[in-house]
Order: structure tokens, then sequence, then C-alpha cells
């Protein structure tokens, strides 16, 4: 499924290899009328992108730090304002141990080498997870990041490490039952803005519009289980090494075709 038909046929096909039925007024540039303003992203595939070519899996998910930066930076010029990338989840402490300090060390190296240039383009980054298991000096680098790049406004990105989903959800619930058991609100006062409130004190974002999962699996695995409720779910056969500024377009374009009726007629 990771590789789809070349475009050497007479059929103009989209970037996701699909026959193109709008190839004549696509543009390459400026932001799709009606698009996603917050697209969340489940970077999947890197490890069968690595291992179909003979590499060992940290090299895909190196290729998925460099398509990390490049679907960044298209961000702006599409009309994206949040970016969320699942970078690291609860249950990938359960991969074998070289897996997870290489991931580490990318994550390291990421912070250290792009805080300057997110800060320079006007990114802002925060991390939606929890922090208390990661290593001290990946817990500084993010605050250091996080101060750095706060004044940013062309583009949020937020990338969730050691995130899941149940675990957020249970936190806003641990604290809603702590202020109900200390008097300081009225169980009966909890309804569905409460509750969005009691998740958003954690990372305050805008829910996403669209949710893309790539390397051809069809689930949601833990990530943005409240927020993503109305969310547009796409997912799309290509390897994260492989998603491009181009695909995010694609997809972007592919939302705004879509008709959002919220439960409504
Ligand atoms: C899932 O692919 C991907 C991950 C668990 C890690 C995602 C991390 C990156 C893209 C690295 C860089 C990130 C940042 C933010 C700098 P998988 O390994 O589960 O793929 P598979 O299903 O093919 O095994």
């Amino acid at each position: 499924m990771l590789n789809r038909p070349s475009q050497s046929d007479a059929t103009a096909r989209d970037a996701f290899g699909e026959p193109d039925a709008h190839a004549v007024r696509r543009e390459t540039s400026g932001p799709v009328a009606g698009g996603p303003r917050h697209v969340a992203v489940i970077m999947d595939g890197n490890g069968r992108w690595a291992t179909a070519r003979g590499l060992p899996r940290l090299e895909g998910h190196r290729r998925g730090a460099r398509a990390v930066r490049a679907v960044v930076e298209a961000c702006p010029d599409i009309g994206i304002d949040t970016l969320t990338l699942y970078a690291f989840s609860t249950e990938n402490w359960s991969r074998p141990a070289d897996e997870v300090s290489g991931l580490m060390d990318l994550f390291r190296n990421y912070l250290r080498r792009e805080t300057e240039e997110l800060t320079k383009n006007g990114v802002r980054v925060v991390f939606p997870g929890e922090r208390a298991p990661l290593a001290d000096d990946i817990k500084s680098l993010m605050r250091e990041v996080e101060a750095k790049t706060a004044g940013g406004r062309r583009l949020t990105v937020a990338i969730a490490i050691n995130y899941g989903a149940r675990a957020e959800i249970s936190r806003a619930a641990k604290r809603l039952a702590a202020a109900a058991a200390a008097g300081e609100i009225d169980p009966e006062s909890i309804d569905e803005r409460v509750f969005a409130a009691s998740m958003s004190c954690e990372i305050d974002l805008p829910e996403p519009d669209l949710l893309i999962r790539t390397g051809g699996d069809h689930r949601l695995s833990n990530f943005l289980l409240w927020q993503a409720a109305y969310a547009e779910l796409m997912f799309v056969p290509q390897a994260w090494p492989d998603f491009s500024a181009e695909h995010l377009r694609r997809a972007a374009e592919a939302f705004a075709e879509r008709d959002r009726r919220f439960g409504g007629l």
C-alpha cells in the first residue's frame, strides 16, 4: 500500500495517486480557500519506510524529522495556523530501548537545531503530553523552546511527546474531581464546556479541523480523542518520510471540498 502508481499514465493524478478531477484549477502556492486552520498528523510509517529500503528503523525516523521540517515550513502559505504532530505516544515506551533512545536523540537535535529558525519565522512551539517521565535535559530544552518561541504568531506547532489522549482525559477528570471534593465546584455544573476547559488548562489549542494519518492504517491510536470529535479524518497511503508540502496542500484542498455538518443538516 505504501507505493502508489507513478504519474506516467495519461490520467492526471493528484498527490495521493488518485485520478485528479481538479488538475486544471489547482494552485501551487497561496492559502487554500476553505482549507483547515488546525491540522493534526499521526506521522506513521517511518519504520516500514526504512525496512522496505533495507535501512534501520531509526533511519526512517530521521527521514521523518526532515518531513517535519518541510511540512512546518509549508503551513503558513497553505493557510494553516496550527499544526499538531504526534511525535511519541504513551505507548511508544514499549518499543526496543535503542529505538526509544534514538527517537529522544532526534527530538533533542530537532529542538537544538531548529529553535532559531522557528523563532525567526514566527512559529510558536508547544508540547502536549506528560513531561514527567522525559529526561531532564529534554524537559529543559522544551521549556527553553517554549519561552523563546512564545511570541510566534504565524504558526503554532504542537509537538505531542509522551502524549496519550486517555491519560489526558483522565488528568482532566482528576482535576475536576479534586475541585469538587474541595467544594470548589458543584459536580452538577460539569458539562462539556467545563470538561473542555479542564482539558485545555494544560495547553489551550483550537480543535483540529483535519486529522491526517500517514502510512496506510486507519485508526486514531489514542490521539486527540476528545478534541477530534468533529475533525475530518484522512488516511493516506504515503509513509511519513514521503509526505511532502505538496501532499499537505492536496489534503487541505480535499478538506475544503468536504461537507462539514457537525451533526446538523
Ligand atoms: C510512527 O512510525 C512514528 C513515530 C513513533 C515517531 C515519529 C517521530 C518522528 C517523525 C521523528 C521526528 C519528530 C520530530 C517532531 C522532530 P512507526 O515507527 O510506528 O512506523 P511503522 O508503523 O512503519 O513501524
